[in-house]
């Protein structure tokens, strides 16, 4: 994307250096600059910019940012400061802001900043998807991993896991990690947090994927309360393209308030017998309970022996619903991709297993917004 920025600096010298940095960037554009706010909302329409760096260091900032982003609903605003201080940033964000960023900044965390933050205040479609199973033992854990590596590889977008299993998460075991941070702290910070820093709390598995891990101990539960875990959502969903939530099994606080705030929700359960297709059938019963719960609710049944179109109609028939994807029987490909520290579904790309994620990757790939989404 070309960026094009108008600048608002009240600071004559700050303004001419701010200047500086845009001009010679390659990928952006300097397309107006002012140095009253003001002359910007009065005259900068006709620059048509998709990026305002809007300077907070004056009276009435949150004010003017009102107006800003009345004037220019489609660009994304930036507050730029000296210092950053939290409970202003909170305020401005209110207001309609993206994001913050210290000056006077260089070519490189300007970079970094639009990539992030202009992606989230255009909203570019990103994606938060929660998988709630009935009961433990669905497989959840395993089909997230590979679907996020699937959706990484397909679409080359960032792909963020949640683990919010609070208790049992075991997303980093899963892909053997020692993470420095897990969603206890990100919890704590979240409401003083840009969505560049909540990256930081993320652990790596790859270049365009990272988890941020669940609690170390079960007992420290206690300190991810609802509320923080729905501002680390939300601000995921500014940071990542794709943002998959791990929820604890059942319907409890943290599934109810992850699937809520979700533009999908998949039922997940595990063929293990029959009962499975019972729990998937009455956690529909509850789900159904939204209006637009056809277009937020998909269903997928792992270890599925057959795995073929026709259980798919028949599992579909005795559920009365679609479902998106069968996942076949894989356990000897997960525990071997679980000793050797691989993806289960590079064992065998060919195979029915890494098919069965591909399809869903697919599916939620090409998935329109219905343009009701989420409620928030
Ligand atoms: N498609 C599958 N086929 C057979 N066994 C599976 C499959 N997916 C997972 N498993 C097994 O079931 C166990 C639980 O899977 P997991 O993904 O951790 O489920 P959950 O997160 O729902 O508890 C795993 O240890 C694995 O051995
Ligand atoms: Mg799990």
């Amino acid at each position: 994307m070309q960026y094009k920025i108008m600048l608002v600096e009240h600071d004559r010298l700050m303004l001419e250096q701010l200047s500086k940095v845009i001009e010679t960037a390659p990928d952006m554009e300097l397309a107006a600059r002012f140095q009253s706010s003001g002359d910007a909302l009065g005259q900068g329409k006709v620059f048509n910019p998709n990026i305002i760096l809007f300077d907070t260091d004056v009276e009435g900032a949150t004010e003017k940012l009102r107006e800003f982003t009345g004037a220019f609903p489609h660009a994304a605003i930036i507050c730029t400061g000296e210092k950053w201080l939290a409970d202003k940033t909170s305020h401005y964000i209110q207001a309609g802001a993206s994001g913050y960023l210290i000056k006077p900044f260089t070519y490189n965390s300007l970079r970094e900043a639009l990539m992030t933050y202009a992606q989230s205040g255009m909203q570019l479609d990103s994606k938060v998807i929660t998988f709630f199973s009935p009961k433990g033992k669905s497989g959840k854990t395993t089909v997230i991993s590979n679907l996020a590596i699937a959706l990484s590889r397909m679409t080359g977008e960032r792909v963020g896991i949640i683990d919010a299993d609070l208790q049992f998460g075991d997303m980093a075991v899963f892909f053997n990690l020692e993470p420095q941070s897990t969603i206890v702290e990100a919890a704590r910070d979240a409401r003083f947090l840009s969505p560049l820093d909540l990256r930081s709390y993320f652990t790596k598995v790859t270049d365009k994927v990272s988890v941020l891990c669940g609690t170390k101990k079960p007992s420290l539960i206690d300190r991810v309360s609802i509320s923080n875990l729905e501002a680390v959502i939300k601000m995921a969903k500014a940071a990542f393209k794709y943002v998959l939530v791990d929820v604890p099994p059942g319907f409890n606080p943290t599934s109810i308030a992850a699937a809520e705030m979700s533009d999908y929700t998949y039922v997940m359960a595990m063929l293990n017998g029959g009962y499975e297709i019972k729990h998937v059938q009455r956690s529909l019963d509850v789900f159904e309970a939204w209006d637009d719960f056809e277009d937020r609710v998909r269903v997928v049944f792992t270890r599925v022996v057959p795995c073929n179109k026709e259980a798919q109609e028949k599992i579909s028939d005795a559920i009365d619903y679609d479902v998106d994807v069968l996942v076949p029987n894989a356990y000897m490909m997960v525990s071997k991709a679980a000793d050797n520290g691989q993806m289960a579904l590079d064992l065998e790309p060919e195979g029915q297993f890494a098919g069965s994620i591909n399809s869903l990757a697919d599916i939620i790939i090409h998935q329109n917004d219905t343009g009701r989404g989420a409620k928030w």
